[in-house]
């Protein structure tokens, strides 16, 4: 286990925890941590600021504090002690397993990472030329055909209805004897098609529920790591069923087997983007599963939800500004202009962190550790640590501090990670929350539905498209 042969990061965790600690021991606890009772008065602002959604035992973030829990723990005691495959299993069923629970767990994720259909179909669409975020989400889909559709032989047409559709038979009515390897196509595609999908609705496996969980935990690593490949000229790889989540994921994106500190490094990384209370993405998950669609279609819409700039997006975002700036000497200048633009810096400030991210307190100094030996890495984070120095002197008293985005793509960078895959890594973390919180909400479920407040017109008389002239054009207020 790297966690055991690494101590100096387990370390410099620890350092970062103390430090926590002792900046904000005197902050209040705020009261979002009490029984609810519906229906309950809140203050509600734009973005459904305030709102609150449902009750929760999987993770809690306490943004006065800066403080950040999954089901109990703190986040700096999961990453110096725990791994992601123990931290998912935490999120799921609410407990730290046992030795032999994280044997039988580890062994399913093994099994789900190996999804050669869905690679198979993936690759016959322009990966190298789309968002790939959007690949990932196409790939979530995929991987639902391979659950919902699933070849089975009582769906299978039968090949009396077949007829040889090889390169060197034409089609004929009866069907082809012999020919080991004639391709069979259905006659009468439409009514077999109509047959077979009857029948495959029978069969449909509901996809949701625990396989599907760890289809989609397992498998969206595979997928993001297919896509980085594929973006990269390569085939994708092999999955490795020796080496943990993190340094299989790692090793599929890069082709290199990761170092003890590489893996161990990648494994906190996902730990610390696993759960992060009611976000945008996790909420989008949570709108899609109250309708009772399926967790493959929820984990689709948290990964078009993560993509946006203002969310998981942030990270390659960060990255573009850092090479923007390009020298420590120009990032006052830089940051003058941004601000009379009233351009807000990418990695920076929160809805609900007021003080410094936890996970931006683990990233800074993994991300030094890591670029002690790489020239480059060094430059583009003495120029981070000069902006972050910029804007929390400016704007640190309002509370905007650097979030869990503003290092992430340093270290990612420095294990190798293209940047336009930093935001799938975000996400292939983030589904073990997803799922955590779609099934947990599923247990109570009603369907999300809130209202907005109309302020347009009543009672408009309808004018025929004959005598109807354009709207006149409001004054702007
Ligand atoms: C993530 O919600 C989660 O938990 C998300 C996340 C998770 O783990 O799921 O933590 C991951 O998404 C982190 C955030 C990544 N996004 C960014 O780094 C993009 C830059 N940040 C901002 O866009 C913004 O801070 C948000 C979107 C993160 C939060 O936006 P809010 O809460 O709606 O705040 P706001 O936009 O209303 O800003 C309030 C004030 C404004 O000033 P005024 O107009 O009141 O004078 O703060 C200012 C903003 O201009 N402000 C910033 C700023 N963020 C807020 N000013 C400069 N730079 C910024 N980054």
């Amino acid at each position: 286990m790297s966690r055991d042969k690494t101590p100096e990061l387990t370390d410099i965790i620890l350092k970062a925890a103390a430090k926590a600690r002792k900046e904000t021991s005197g902050e209040p606890e705020p009261e979002l941590t009490r029984e609810l009772s519906w229906p309950m008065q809140v203050e509600l602002g734009p973005g459904l600021e305030g709102a609150i959604a449902c009750e929760s035992k999987i993770g809690y973030v306490n943004g006065t504090k800066g403080r950040l829990i999954y089901r109990g723990y703190d986040i700096f005691d999961l990453a110096a002690y725990s791994t992601f495959e123990e931290v998912s299993f935490l999120l799921l069923y609410g407990n730290l397993p046992t030795r032999a629970q994280l044997a039988a767990f580890d062994e399913r994720l093994v099994a789900c990472r190996h999804i050669p259909k869905t690679l198979r179909l993936l690759q016959g669409f322009p990966v190298t030329e789309m968002n790939p975020m959007a690949a990932l989400r196409m790939g979530t889909n995929m991987m639902r055909q391979e659950v919902s559709y699933a070849d089975r032989d009582v769906a299978r047409p039968s090949p009396e209805s077949a007829i040889g559709t090889d390169e060197d038979s034409i089609p004929m009515e009866i069907p082809p004897y012999g020919e080991r390897r004639a391709k069979y196509e259905f006659r009468r595609r439409r009514a077999g098609l109509r047959r077979f999908r009857r029948a495959g609705e029978q069969l449909l496996t509901p996809p949701t529920g625990e396989e599907a969980d760890y289809h989609l935990i397992a498998g969206t690593a595979t997928v993001a790591a297919a896509v980085a490949r594929i973006r990269d000229g390569h085939l994708p790889l092999e999955p490795d069923p020796e080496l943990s989540h993190a340094g299989n994921f790692l090793y599929m994106i890069t082709g290199e087997k990761p170092s003890t500190v590489e893996e161990r490094i990648m494994d906190i990384c996902l730990i610390l983007h696993a759960d992060h209370g009611m976000n945008a993405s996790t909420f989008a998950t949570m709108v899609v599963a109250s309708t009772l669609s399926d967790v493959y279609q929820s984990i689709g819409a948290g990964i078009a939800a993560l993509n946006g700039p203002l969310h998981g997006g942030a990270n390659e975002q960060v990255l573009h500004v850092l090479e923007e700036i390009g020298d420590v000497s120009r990032v006052k200048r830089w940051y003058k202009d941004a601000r009379a633009k009233r351009r807000k810096v990418m990695g920076f400030g929160h809805r609900v962190y007021k003080k410094l991210d936890p996970r931006a307190r683990v990233l800074r100094p993994l991300a030094k550790h890591l670029a002690r030996k790489n020239k480059q890495a060094k430059h583009l984070l003495a120029i981070a640590e000069a902006l972050e120095k910029e804007v929390v002197a400016s704007l640190g008293e309002k509370g905007i501090h650097p979030n869990v985005d503003f290092y992430s793509g340093s270290v990612y960078s420095s294990l190798g990670i293209p940047s336009p895959m930093f935001t799938p890594v975000f996400a292939v973390a983030r589904v073990s929350g997803w799922c955590a919180r779609v099934r947990e909400y599923l247990k109570n479920n009603r369907i999300f539905r809130p209202r907005a407040m109309y302020t347009g017109a009543f009672d408009r008389a309808y004018v025929p498209i004959a005598t109807r002239r354009a709207a006149r054009k409001k004054p702007k207020k």
